[in-house]
Order: C-alpha cells, then structure tokens, then sequence
C-alpha cells in the first residue's frame, strides 16, 4: 500500500483482507468497551471542501479514539484556496503542521495532486465524482459482517447496485474493490443518463464476474444478496442534464413494498448515506427504518473500525493497539440508535 489512500486501485485483496482484520481489532474501542492512546501526540488535518457529515466526523472520531487530536477546516471560503493558493502549496503547508490529512474537494484528480506536495499520508475523502476508498473499505467491511451474520458464503453472490451510478463516487471505488473478490455477480440499475462508466464495467467482466445491466427495479430480485442504493448526485449534473432530468420514478425506488414483493427476507440493504429524505426525491424510503435487513447504521457504524484500520496501518502502530488498551469509565448506552435490534445469526 502507498503512504498516501487516494484510490482503491492502490490495494490488492490481501491489503483489503488486511485492513478488514485489524478493523475487527477495532471494534472494542470503536464500540466504547475499550480505550486506546496509541496516536497520542498525533494531529489530524480534516480538509473538507465540500459538503459531510458523516466522513468528516468519522474520521475525525476514528482519529480521537486512537488517542489523537483533531485541527479541521470546512468550505472554501474559510480556507485560503479562496485566495487562489494553489493545491501543492496548500498541502505543503499542512504536512508542517499535522501527521495524516483527509481531505474532500469537489474535482476529480484533485487529492492526488494535493498529495504530490507531501510526505505525510493523505486519505481521499471524496474527489468529486471520482473515488472514496474508505467508504468502499467500510461498504465491503459491511458486506462481510452481514454475510457472517447471516451463514452465507460471499463467493457468487449477487449484488445489485442502483441509483446514480455515474457520478456516485462511492460506487465506483466499491465496484472496484468487489472485483477482487471471487466470482460476484453484479447487476446496475440506473435511470437513463446515470449509468456506471463503461470503463468499470469493462474491469470488473475482465476479472471474471457476470456483470449485467436492468432498466429498472420493476423485476424479479428474489436472489439478490445485497442491494446497494445511492442518491442522485445533481449536484454533479451538467446543465444539459439538469434541464432533462426531472426526478426519480417510483420504478426506482427502493422502500418496504419492494423488499418484499422482489426481494428474499434476508436481501441486505445499503446505502453510503446521505439519503435524501424529502418529499418526491424517491431515495432510499424511511419506511424501511427498523427494518432489520435496513443495514445502513450497521453500515455507518461500521466506519469508525475501518477508518481507524486505515489510520492505524498508514501511521505504522497497528502492532501496537493491543499494548494500550484500557477499560472504558463512562456511560455508554446498549444500543446506539432507538431502532437498533441486537441481530443475532440467522
Ligand atoms: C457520499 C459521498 O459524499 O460520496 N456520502 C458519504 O461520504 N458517505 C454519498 C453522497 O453524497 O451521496
């Protein structure tokens, strides 16, 4: 693995298995049982240039429950970019002042150019409508966990990926990261427009997975293992695209009727988050919630383990968590969320 986490194109499935089993080492601390302070004395620079609230946070938590501290700055117009300061002076100057950076920004390409300037491990937080490694980490670190839970072999798995495939970031590093594993089979279902780079698709049948495309979700799903939904990106839309799209049909939607007239009482159901929750915008539905096989705070939890894997590993003390553990002193409630059910195996 590279110093620097700008793609998931930098690791191979022993790096993923890597990092999936020191995320395990995680969970202790991540779920408030234990302590560390391995990272003390250690500062993280949270560079976000674009809107989050669960990446930053995230990292910024997973970083403080390693014992670190955290210094982060949000939007461009309390940085000095907007001043024009170019990207390599930017990172330069961060790599004096603090020990890992992640940093977000609305261009593709972008961290990786920032992290040319800079000998300190830099983690791409999202570039635009390219690429989000740790979100694929924790997407595939899920995975495993429910298909654990639930007795399953993940080799032939069916996936179905749907929503805005084109400029979902998350997508496009999760697709690459399952093309990894062995024999998957993927199927995309996008509104005309959205669909997944050709080129992604193009990789993953080059490795050996049946990767198909479907109009919509008006169909039979009953063998799909996983459902992975996401948000349309209109934010990353062209003006041509804008005027010609208007919103998202009910023949996409993912709620409670089509789990259960399409879906297998055990299909998974994912989602990067945020899902947009307003009227009309037809995203991943709330009448899901408390739904057990609704695996997105499962999903999001799951992101503090993996991103302090990824600190843990880019920093070099992962041979020394063990040494350091305490036991937690404050309260720390049963469950997380009100809905939480404690899932036992199937
Ligand atoms: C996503 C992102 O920013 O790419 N969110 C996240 O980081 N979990 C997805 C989105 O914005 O739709």
């Amino acid at each position: 693995m590279s110093p620097h986490l700008l793609s998931v194109d930098s690791l191979n499935r022993d790096a993923v298995d890597h990092l999936i089993r020191l995320a395990e080492r995680m969970e202790p601390i991540a779920q408030r049982r234990q302590v560390t302070r391995v990272l003390e004395g250690a500062v993280l620079g949270n560079l976000f240039f674009e809107a989050s609230t669960r990446t930053r946070i995230s990292f910024n938590a997973a970083f403080c429950r390693l014992g670190g501290s955290v210094c982060d700055t949000t939007g461009f117009t309390f940085s000095s970019m907007a001043k024009g300061e170019s990207l390599y002076d930017t990172s330069r100057v961060m790599g004096g002042y603090v020990d890992a950076i992640v940093m977000r920004h609305p261009e593709q390409g972008s961290v990786a150019e920032f992290a040319e300037a800079t000998r300190v491990p830099v983690i791409n937080g999202g570039d635009g409508p390219g690429e989000h490694p740790s979100q694929a980490l924790l997407d595939v670190y899920t995975i495993s966990k429910e298909f654990a839970r639930l007795g399953k072999p993940l080799a032939g798995a069916h996936l179905l990926l749907t929503g805005d495939l084109k400029y979902g970031r998350t997508v496009h590093s999760l697709i690459k990261l399952l093309s990894l594993y062995d024999p998957l089979r993927i199927t995309l279902v996008s509104p005309p427009g959205l669909e997944m780079p050709q080129h992604l698709v193009d990789l993953v049948a080059s490795r050996g997975h049946r990767i198909e495309t479907r109009p919509s979700l008006a169909e039979d799903f009953a063998d799909v293992d996983v459902i992975y939904a996401t948000r349309i990106q209109r934010e990353r839309f062209t003006a041509e695209m804008t005027e010609s799209f208007t919103e998202l049909t009910a023949d996409f939607v993912v709620d409670r009727g089509f789990l259960d007239r399409r879906c297998s009482p055990t299909t998974v159901v994912m989602h990067p988050l945020p899902r947009d929750s307003r009227p009309g915008a037809n995203d991943l539905s709330t009448d899901l919630n408390g739904d057990p096989r609704l695996a997105i705070f499962r999903q999001t939890d799951n992101g503090i383990p993996m991103r302090m894997a990824i600190f843990a590993h880019l920093l070099k003390v992962e041979e020394e968590i063990a040494r350091d553990l305490r036991e937690v002193r404050w309260f720390v409630p049963e469950t997380f969320g009100v809905d939480d059910r404690t899932l036992k195996a199937q």
